[in-house]
């Protein structure tokens, strides 16, 4: 089964084509992150803009890259939210079009749902059930993951993402954007000990975050030191920063896993591309005898091959949406 996926969540225009649920065929992905640089954000204006501009030319790089046209194609993905509702509406409108010209039949796939799924599209993947980490610069949230169309939000961030996070500290740093990986850089070569944040304090027994409290623990941290701050000042602020949120986030993913008897963690979203938190996770995992599964290469970042893959999967359990779907900009699951 040949399943075309579209993704339009955020600032990434992108279409593929993926068999089963796993063979990607194409996976085209147009980036507009370049114009939201200047402003230190995605500005969604912007974003939407440029989907309309790039949706058209993407869908038909990703068909003549699978070798296929629209009549070899059984079913139609796309990104149904949560996302910037201008973005999402490009990307889900075509879907709906191409579904009705054609008369192809087409579902509404949850972005971090997909997310989770990408870490699933490599061989020899372990079986359900899983916990569930997204952590990207819009949300953060564990999911217990019993099957692909049975998936429960268990925690989320009480205020800022994690990546939201991770880009204010740079902000008040001097760094540039995205601050994940400017942070991460300065981190590698700081002192985690110098400077110290408190890991972040929610109700006791639950399993939600809050990144905020750190990012104002570094501002006032800053507002007390010297200025010029010397490069070594920002190195051991970016290691003590970092330092805490990996820890928090470890805490949880594994707690997590204990009180649902998972052996398994799926994780995605933007910050899983830093280089510490993935090692710490797996060196905690490895200890307690449970795996984590990130996602394979070309599938960390937003693409339309891990929808077209839930959607495949999501199809075969017999779903499918009307033509009347809805975005769901908030993710309400
Ligand atoms: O998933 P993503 O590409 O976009 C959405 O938010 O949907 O995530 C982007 C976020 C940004 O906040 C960025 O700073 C963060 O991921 N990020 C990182 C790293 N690379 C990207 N955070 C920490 N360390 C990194 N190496
Ligand atoms: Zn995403």
């Amino acid at each position: 089964m040949h399943v075309l996926g579209i993704e339009s969540s955020c600032d990434e225009t992108a279409c593929s084509v993926v068999r089963d649920g796993m063979e990607i065929l194409s996976n085209v992905v147009a980036t507009s992150l370049e114009e939201h640089r200047r402003y230190g954000g995605v500005i969604p204006e912007i974003a939407s803009r440029s989907h309309v501009e790039w949706l058209i030319p993407v869908l038909e790089e990703a068909l003549s890259k699978a070798e296929l046209s629209y009549r070899e194609i059984d079913l139609i993905a796309a990104t149904q939210g949560p996302g910037l509702p201008g973005s999402l509406l490009v990307g889900l409108s075509a879907a709906k079009a191409l579904s009705f010209a054609r008369e192809i039949p087409f579902i509404g796939v949850d972005h971090l749902h997909a997310h989770l799924y990408a870490c699933l599209m490599q061989p020899g993947p372990p079986s359900f059930p899983f916990v569930g980490m997204v952590v990207s610069g819009g949300h953060t949230a564990l999911f217990w993951i019993e099957d692909v169309h049975r998936i429960r939000r268990i925690a989320e961030t009480q205020d800022d993402a994690c990546g939201e996070a991770f880009d204010k500290v740079a902000k008040i740093l001097g760094l540039g954007y995205p601050g994940g990986p400017e942070v991460e850089k300065r981190a590698r070569a700081g002192n985690p000990s110098r400077f110290r944040f408190p890991p972040p304090r929610v109700q006791e027994g639950s399993l939600d975050f809050s990144f905020s409290g750190i990012k104002t623990a570094v501002l006032y941290q800053v507002k007390d030191l010297p200025k010029p701050l010397t490069e070594k000042v920002v190195q051991d602020l970016c290691a003590g920063f970092q330092e805490t949120v990996i820890q928090t986030l470890s805490n949880h993913a594994l707690e997590a896993c204990r009180r649902f008897k998972a052996e398994a963690l799926l994780v995605g979203g933007g910050v899983i591309a830093n280089q510490a938190l993935r090692e710490a996770l797996e060196k905690r995992f490895v200890k307690e005898n449970r795996q984590v599964l990130f996602p394979p290469k070309g599938l960390s970042l937003d693409n339309a091959a891990m929808v077209a893959g839930l959607g495949y999967h999501l199809y075969r359990k017999g779903l499918h949406s009307q033509l009347d779907l809805g975005v769901e900009p908030l993710g309400v699951n």
